[in-house]
Parts: C-alpha cells; structure tokens; sequence
C-alpha cells in the first residue's frame, strides 16, 4: 500500500522536533481528520531556510511527507519553498493512496503558515502567499 520511501520516511523521520526563537512557526489542523501539525522555521537574512522542523499528531503519511517536505525546503529561498507543494512532496515518495492525500496539506499548509508568521513578525510581504486559514 505504501511506497518504500513512505515507509522509510514514517520509520526514519527526518527534522521532528521544535527550534527556539523561530523565524515563523505555523501550525495548522486537518479538516478532514483533526490533526495537527506544526512546522518551525529558521530563515537567515538573506531569505534563506536555514532549518525546519515538524511535530504532528497525525498518521504515518503525516509524517512521511512533514518528513519529505522538510528536507525539501531546507536551504531553499522563501519563493522556491513555496513551489514544494503537496503534489511535488507526494511525487517525491513515490505517491500516496488516495485516502491519504489529505494528510500530505498539512505539511504544505503548514509551511504556508510558518512563512506568514515569518512576514508578519518582519513587516513584509511575500509574494503569492495566502493567509493560512
Ligand atoms: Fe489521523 Fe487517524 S485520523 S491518524
Ligand atoms: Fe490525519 Fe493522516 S489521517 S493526517
């Protein structure tokens, strides 16, 4: 049912955790299944994701593609971290069954919401961001 590297990101999470002093922290429910996530950002002065880490009470494809979604905005500008959708995290696991799309937004909403927080706090605004819901 799940590809291997779902089940190797579920088994071996990558960036679980909390950073002191954020740059943006977002945490987000899921609608469809009352879980929570909540990513932590550390953006340098040039706009770059210097570190991201995640916490969830959520099921195991929450946590393969917080685990995923991490890795790929890490170094990433805001603008590309932007571009890692919950499609492209999916595509980079190899996919998800149906029933689990769901739990592939939160990762995304997530870092939306990180990245609003982040502009909030700064004064700015960042193009093609909507405000998390
Ligand atoms: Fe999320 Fe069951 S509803 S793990
Ligand atoms: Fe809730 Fe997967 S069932 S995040």
């Amino acid at each position: 049912m799940y590809s291997e590297k779902v089940m190797d990101h579920f088994q071996h999470p990558r960036n679980v955790g909390e950073i002191e002093n954020a740059s943006g922290v977002g945490t987000v429910g899921n609608a469809k299944c009352g879980d929570i996530m909540r990513i932590y950002l550390d953006i340098d002065d040039n706009g770059i994701i210097k570190d991201c880490k995640f916490k969830t009470f959520g099921c195991g494809a929450a946590v393969a593609t917080s685990s995923m979604a991490t890795e790929m905005v890490m170094g990433k500008s805001i603008q590309e971290a932007l571009q890692v959708t919950n499609k492209a995290v999916m595509e980079a696991l190899d996919g998800l069954p149906p029933v689990k799309v769901h739990c592939s937004l939160l990762a995304e909403e997530a870092i939306h919401a990180a990245l609003w927080d982040y502009a909030e706090k700064h004064g700015i605004k960042i193009e093609g961001l909507k405000k998390p819901k």
